[in-house]
């Protein structure tokens, strides 16, 4: 049709997965055409007919391994019109990788290198990369800012988006075409607001936000808070909690920001939290004054490898993204509620 300017394709790596998914719906409602590539390890390709259902179109994932680079060469030799990729698809388990280092080495850095490798040879030279707050180790400093130096890694994990960071940089360095967009998210939680979407892991949930909608529900007896004895204002570790809505319209705005050559570097970082620190115990009482449950938890002992607190400067999000988060724990936790009673009736 006249004046109506082509879609352009981004590839969506991990595209099943919590935030793939909900970014992928972001993507469809701004116009953008959408390929995935998951292999399945996390998640369920479930999901594409509720994305289905939510904006009437229909999402093709390939379900490939990263680390097959033979495979992965196909799908840009089918798809000669990706216009940039965002790279969601990582093993993402704090203990797990403590448990199995080389798996998730393996995983995350190989799927990361044979995609840029990939992208170099077809020409496509537009990168997101999810990378974590996790990156930060336990800081000196409070709020931390993309320049905030990095404190040692607390975890294989950890370690894995820091060397992800390391390697798009000398990639964008050499490479002076290909523009990298790193994106360290603070703690992800929530859901869509069609309460049918949401995170729905094979693993088991560890993350705090997951295991207090599953106590509240009975799939747990109980919970326990991981220590009251830190230097904060009520003992318990702060957090910046950041609504998966925010987090997938920000993938947005960093497409856009690329695209419209707003980037002064062809390697650039972004904090993406609320830019605020809530405790463990807050969060519990945002719960319960949301949803008017009462949830059953007691106070524990600290977990091992937990930083105090962290959480995020968004200065630079906000001014050069122009990306504002709209939601708080409360609707974090009224959305994260909704999808829990959705979720356990299936
Ligand atoms: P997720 O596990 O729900 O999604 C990741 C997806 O990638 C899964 O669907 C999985 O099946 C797929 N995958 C993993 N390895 C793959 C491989 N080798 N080949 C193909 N597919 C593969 O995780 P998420 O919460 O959506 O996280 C997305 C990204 O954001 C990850 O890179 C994660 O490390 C990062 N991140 C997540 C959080 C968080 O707390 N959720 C915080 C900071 C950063
Ligand atoms: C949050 C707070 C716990 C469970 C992890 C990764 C990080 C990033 C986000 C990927 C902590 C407390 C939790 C429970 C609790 N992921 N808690 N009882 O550890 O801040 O960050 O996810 O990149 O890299 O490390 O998130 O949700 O596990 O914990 O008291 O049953 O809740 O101690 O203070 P965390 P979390």
């Amino acid at each position: 049709m006249m004046g109506q300017k082509t879609k352009q394709k981004i590839l969506v790596t991990g595209g099943c997965g919590y935030i793939g998914s909900h970014t992928i719906i972001e993507l469809l409602e701004n116009g953008y055409d959408v390929i995935s590539v998951d292999n399945l390890v996390n998640s369920d390709e479930n999901v594409l007919k509720t994305i289905k259902k939510i904006t009437g179109q229909r999402v093709k994932n390939y379900r490939t391994n990263l680390c097959n680079k033979s495979s992965l060469r196909q799908i840009f030799e089918k798809n000669a019109d990706i216009a940039g990729v965002i790279h969601f698809a990582a093993l993402k388990s704090v203990n797990e990788s403590v448990q199995k280092p080389v798996l998730y080495f393996q995983n995350n850095m190989l799927g990361l290198l044979n995609l840029v490798e990939t992208m170099l040879e077809f020409g496509v030279n537009d990168l997101i990369f999810s990378s974590s707050c996790s990156v930060y180790g336990e800081s000196k400093v409070l709020p931390v800012t993309e320049t905030t130096p990095l404190e040692p890694p607390q975890c294989p994990y950890a370690r894995t988006k820091v060397m992800g960071e390391e390697i798009l940089s000398d990639v964008c360095f050499t490479h002076q075409n290909f523009r990298a967009v790193v994106l360290r998210y603070f703690n992800p939680a929530g859901a869509h607001p069609s309460a049918t979407m949401g995170e729905n892991p094979r693993n088991v949930a560890s993350n705090l936000v997951p295991v207090i909608t599953e106590t509240a529900i009975g799939k747990r007896n109980s919970m326990t808070v991981f220590g009251s004895d830190y230097d904060t204002r009520d003992g318990s570790c702060v957090r910046d909690y950041i609504h998966v809505m925010d987090l997938a319209a920000a993938h947005v705005k960093a497409l856009q920001f690329l695209s419209e050559n707003k980037n002064t570097s062809n390697f650039e970082l972004f904090n993406l939290g609320i830019g605020s620190g809530v405790t463990v115990l807050e969060a519990i009482f945002a719960f319960e004054k949301t949803t008017g449950q009462k949830l059953n938890y007691q106070i524990g002992p600290r977990r091992a490898g937990d930083v105090p607190a962290v959480f995020a400067d968004k200065s630079k999000s906000t001014k050069i993204l122009g990306w504002e988060p709209k939601f708080g724990i409360e609707e974090i936790m009224e959305s994260a509620w909704a999808w829990e009673k959705t979720r356990s009736q299936g």
